[in-house]
């Protein structure tokens, strides 16, 4: 993994195929507890949004390492008084090792990238959220014993994780389709990017019918309806996403053994039933805590530790 020492991990496409498939590789053996890892370096969390996964289990991947944890709350430091992040990236980059940030804008994650040598993390953007699947995949993997020749559906908004997930699949040979509503298809920069990344290996299919989608897949995966910063567009885009909801009904069109997954927080009876998440197809609770794994593999290997 000495490839991934001191490298940023901005989009999953900064991957190739082959360091995607070892980071899950390590992952699995993390958990597994085939492998363990010491790296007793620092890790600065600066989250402009709310988080409870993304914080706590990079958290709790560092602590496994035998790191340390510095939770950066923008509201108490510089950055809430406008401190530019060309300087801020210079200073925090004389006290950390590597620093995952959580943001809205795709350009600062590379501004912070740009100005500090340290390995930067995007825990989220408005464009991708690379780490969460990492955690996907490394579950579709455990649930099939394979991710090659797989076939994930995503109902939904078009965006951070839909995104990544494109990338994600394209990169590790699983089919990817993505339903979503006209006016929220994924940006056809990505949609582009994943179907050059799959060549002719995989399927990359974007559409606006959930039941294609769905129909034969062994992953069917959602996210909210209205991401954090669209809170005041949540009511308006309810008649708009219902028809992509994962439900029962739209689960019988899937594999009989399909898996269902969802980045949560979820909002039950929206873009997911209590029915569904509660159901035997659910695997959301081993999704959640994959992010645990799939990060501590991710860290040690930025960090130079794997
Ligand atoms: N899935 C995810 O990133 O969750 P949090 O927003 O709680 O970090
Ligand atoms: N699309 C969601 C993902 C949350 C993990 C958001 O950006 O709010």
């Amino acid at each position: 993994m000495g490839a991934l020492t001191g490298r940023d991990l901005l989009r999953l496409s900064d991957l190739s195929v082959g360091e995607l498939q070892e980071l899950l590789e390590l992952a699995a053996a993390l958990k597994s507890g085939s492998v363990t890892l010491q790296c007793q370096k620092t890790l600065g969390l600066l989250f402009y949004k709310a988080s409870t996964r993304t914080r706590v289990s990079f958290s709790a991947a560092m602590f496994r390492l035998g790191g340390q944890v510095l939770d950066l709350n923008p509201s108490v430091t510089q950055v809430s008084r406008g401190e530019p992040i060309a300087d801020t990236a210079r200073v925090l980059d004389r006290y950390l090792d590597i620093l995952a940030i959580r943001t809205f804008e795709q350009r600062d994650l590379e501004t912070f990238a740009h100005y500090a040598n340290i390995p930067i993390v995007n825990a989220l953007s408005d464009l991708e959220h690379p780490c969460q699947v990492l955690a996907d995949l490394q579950t579709i993997q455990e649930s099939f014993g394979t991710l090659a020749g797989t076939t994930l559906a995503y109902l939904g908004d078009g965006n951070n994780v839909a995104h990544s997930l494109l990338l994600g699949c394209a990169l590790a040979g699983v089919n990817v389709r993505v339903a979503s509503p006209p006016d929220y298809q994924p940006v056809p920069e990505i949609v582009e990017q994943a179907r050059a990344i799959a060549g002719d290996r995989t399927e990359v299919v974007v559409t606006t019918d959930p039941i294609a989608a769905a129909k034969g897949a062994q992953a069917l995966y959602t996210d909210v309806w209205a991401s954090m910063g669209q809170e005041d567009l949540a009511q308006s885009r309810v008649p708009i996403f219902q028809p992509y909801q994962v439900n029962e009904a739209l689960l019988e069109y899937a594999d009989s053994a399909a898996i269902v997954l969802h980045c949560l927080p979820a909002h039950r009876g929206e873009e997911i039933t209590d029915a569904v998440m509660e159901g035997p197809h659910s695997r959301l609770w081993d999704q959640a805590e994959n992010r645990m794994h799939a990060q501590q593999a991710l860290l040690a290997s930025l960090l130079g530790a794997a």
